[in-house]
This record gives structure tokens, sequence and C-alpha cells, in this order.
């Protein structure tokens, strides 16, 4: 029967043959140990001489490293190997024999392994923190779906700038200034006037010469959309969100939560409601803390969120900002037209912000005014100003960065195994 590893839980005490690479082996006079892996999981097969005879157990112990074969065995249950199973194996059929693979099971540097991405991805760890990723790009749809939002596809080439205008990739678009989104949420304020309850998923780009753990040049966002919905109703789909996230990584990726030694206790109590501090708190709070460096109207760097986010076990929002250091959609809260009606979602453990959201202006005469202190074209925005002219409702949304989310749920330092090839200031290979 062929069949994956990830299948051979049905197979217990049957043969299979599996497709698969070599990851590992070890072997001595009598038995050799194939680490194999086939993408759907990793298992152990054993071969014994004295049961597959001379020839075979030559063909085995002379394979090299990412050598694709077939392999045929008798499924075995196995208490001592973290997946459970493993393979007695009865015939080895080579398909491709691999010579001088550069990544050897020994140690190598980040920029070996990043000049290597393409083979690194192979690799147990980087195998695992992709599962994650998928589990938690199809638990958002599920959640989203199940909530009775509907998936909108923004465009990528825009005419226009969301997040700013100094972090723009610029491109031509025939005789037209084109830029690679930064976000899709204008268009999804469009999309939320037309379909009600709106999500996007897809890549966003920022030139930003930041060099940091936490920062991509090209990463992916998760954007809701809500008509109808005020600042306090946004702040409880973005906690019930991220909670479903987290439960859903918990259940469905045990073994790679396991690979990756995740501490999941702390993933655990990670279920809303989610705390809450207001900027004002926040600055006060920092001051305690001795960062004496901060004033009221300064944005928080990494060190700020990281000390705030220690206070907690759980994600946290810091909300009312300085209308000041947000941008231009954000509305004023009424009491305080000096802070905007927005949060930040701060990730436990120092993985710093994973969403940044806020209620919208929903007044023409507003908006109008803010773009033009931001000296924004009103041409190039005339389109969404019109959704203020017709019918204009209270809205809000907010943006989940998915490779700082893959990250803290997978507990990895770095956003750049959390991406299959990560965009980076001084890389583009490969
Ligand atoms: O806070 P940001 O800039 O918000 C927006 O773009 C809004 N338009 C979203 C919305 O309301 N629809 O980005 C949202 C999230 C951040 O919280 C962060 O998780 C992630 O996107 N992010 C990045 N991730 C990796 N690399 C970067 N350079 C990122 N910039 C933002
Ligand atoms: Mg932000």
């Amino acid at each position: 029967m062929k069949t994956t590893i990830g299948q051979v839980k049905h197979y217990v005490d049957q043969e299979v043959t599996i497709g698969a690479w070599l990851a590992n082996k070890r072997s001595s006079g009598k038995i050799a140990f194939l680490q194999l892996r086939d993408g759907s999981g990793f298992i152990q097969g054993v071969v014994v001489k004295e049961e597959v005879g001379e020839e075979v157990f030559q063909k085995a112990k002379g394979l090299t490293q990412e050598t694709s074969l077939y392999v045929t065995g008798i499924v075995r249950e196995d208490a001592r190997s973290p997946f459970g199973y493993e393979l007695t194996v009865t015939n080895v059929e080579v398909i491709h024999a691999a010579t001088d693979y550069p990544i050897t099971p020994k140690e190598h540097g980040t920029e070996f392994l990043m000049d290597n991405r393409h083979l690194w991805i192979r690799s147990k760890r980087q195998h695992a923190v992709l599962r994650i990723r998928h589990e938690i790009i199809r638990a958002t749809y599920q959640f989203f779906h199940e909530n009775g939002f509907v998936k909108v596809d923004p465009p990528i080439l825009t005419g226009s700038a969301p997040e700013g205008t100094t972090e723009l990739f610029h491109t031509k678009y025939f005789d037209e200034d084109a830029y690679l989104s930064q976000s899709g949420q204008l268009y999804m304020e469009a999309a939320a006037m037309a379909l009600g309850k709106v999500f996007s998923f897809g890549p966003t780009f920022r030139a930003e010469k930041s060099k940091t753990r936490r920062h991509l040049i090209e990463f992916w966002m998760i954007e809701p959309e809500m008509s109808f919905t005020d600042h306090e109703e946004n702040l409880r789909v973005q906690e019930q969100y991220v909670s479903y996230l987290v439960q859903s990584v918990l259940q469905n990726c045990a073994l790679e939560l396991k690979t990756l030694g995740r501490d999941t206790s702390k993933l655990e109590c990670i279920q809303a409601p989610f705390p809450r501090i207001t900027y004002d708190d926040a600055i006060t709070f920092l001051h305690e803390k001795g960062f004496d460096d901060i004033q009221w109207g300064d944005d928080f760097g990494a060190p700020h969120e990281t000390a705030i986010a220690e206070h907690y076990d759980k994600p946290v929002f810091i909300t009312h900002y300085p209308a000041s250091i947000k941008s231009f959609y954000m509305k004023p809260d009424p009491n305080r037209p000096e802070v905007v009606l927005c949060a930040d979602l701060i990730a436990p453990e120092g993985y710093g912000e994973i969403i940044g959201g806020s209620q919208r202006i929903d007044d023409y005469e507003l908006l109008k005014k803010r773009l033009d202190e931001h000296q924004l074209s009103e041409d190039a925005y005339k389109w969404y100003l019109e959704l203020r002219q017709y019918g204009s409702v209270p809205h809000s949304g907010f943006g989940l960065g998915l490779e700082r989310t893959v990250a803290w749920l997978s507990g990895v330092e770095h956003v750049r195994e959390t991406i299959p090839f990560p965009r980076l200031l001084n890389r583009l290979y490969p």
C-alpha cells in the first residue's frame, strides 16, 4: 500500500511503501536507522541485516543525506518515538542519489542557512514552523467564515498609501506611478460598505530600513473590516480571534510545538478577554519602570513594548494613542480629540505588536481635513472620501501581522524563520 508518513497510523502491522527523503542516518554492522521525511512527517526506518539480506542492507547503509527513495516496510507502534510509529524496513529503492548536501546535521551559521533557505526549509524545525503558519491561516479562514465575514482581495498595485508615504515601494504602472500595497485597509473599508463584515489575507510591502527581529520588507497581513462596529466591539473581535488562533495551534500542532520545544503552558492561558491599558497609563507605567527618556506624544519602541508586555500573561491592548503618532484615518475620541480610538495588541514574551487597529473616521469633513494635514492628495483619495458621502456608518477594523504571530506561537526568536522565503533589508536571495 502506497501512503505517507502522516497516514501510517492507519496501517499498523501492515506493509506500506512511502516516497521519502533521507534526513539522517546511523548504522552499525548489523542494523541501520534511517531518519525519513516526506513533508507530511518524520519517521525512523529500521533496517536489520539479518532480515533484509546483504544487498538491501548495503544499499540502505550507503544512502546519502537527501537521497530520494521509495521505502517499503511494516508499520510498528513505538512508544519511544516522539511520533509514535516506526518502520521495519523490508526494501529500499533509490529514486535519486544526492551528493554533498550542504546542510549537514552539524551547526551552521545564520547567513549560510539563509543563503540555503530553499534547502533549509526541509529541516525538522523549519518544517514545524511552516506547519504552524499553515494552521494559523487555516484557523483564520475558519474563524471569519464562522462569524459571517466574507473574504475580499484588495489590490496589490495601488495609487495611494494608507500607512504613510515614507515606506512605499515605488514602481511604474505603464506611464503612471504606482506603489506596492502597505495595507489593504482602505479598500477593505469600501468592501465593508458592500458586504458588511469582510477580511483580507495577502502580502504587504514596507520599504522600512529597520533591521530587527520583528521586521520584514514583505509580510502577510490579515485585515478584517466591519460596518456598524465601534472601537469597543473591534477589540472584542480581536481578542476572540487571537484566542481562537492560539487554541487551534495547541490542538492541531502538538507535535510541531514539541519539536520546537515550545513552552505550551504559556499559550494555554491565552483566552479572551485580554487586559487593556491606555497610552496615558502606559507612559506612567514606563516612567515608574525607569524609562525616563519617553514623553507623552512619543511612539513606543521595542524595549517599551516588551516592558509593558512582561507585566501580563496574555496579550495586552494599548489603547487611545495620541492622534499625532497614528494614521490619518483613525477616529478621534469624542471626549478627548487629541487621542484616537485605536489599539495595538502586544504579544507576551517579547514578541511585540501583532495587531494594529482602530475605529475609522466616518465624517466627510473631518477626513478631508486630516488628508490635508497629512499632505495627502485629495485626488488620489477621492474614492475613499466618497465612502463618507453615501451612507457613511461607524466602522472599525484591524490588521494582524502573520509572521509575528507565527513567531510568538512557535516560540522562534526571529521573523525570518516564519515565512518560507523572507525578504529582509539586505536579502532578496533565494
Ligand atoms: O500597525 P500596522 O501598520 O497597521 C496597518 O497596516 C493597518 N492598516 C491595519 C488595519 O487596521 N487594517 O500593521 C499591522 C500589523 C502590525 O501590528 C504587525 O503585526 C504587522 O502588521 N507588521 C509587520 N510585520 C512584519 N514586518 C513588518 N515590517 C511589519 N509592519 C507591520
Ligand atoms: Mg502598528
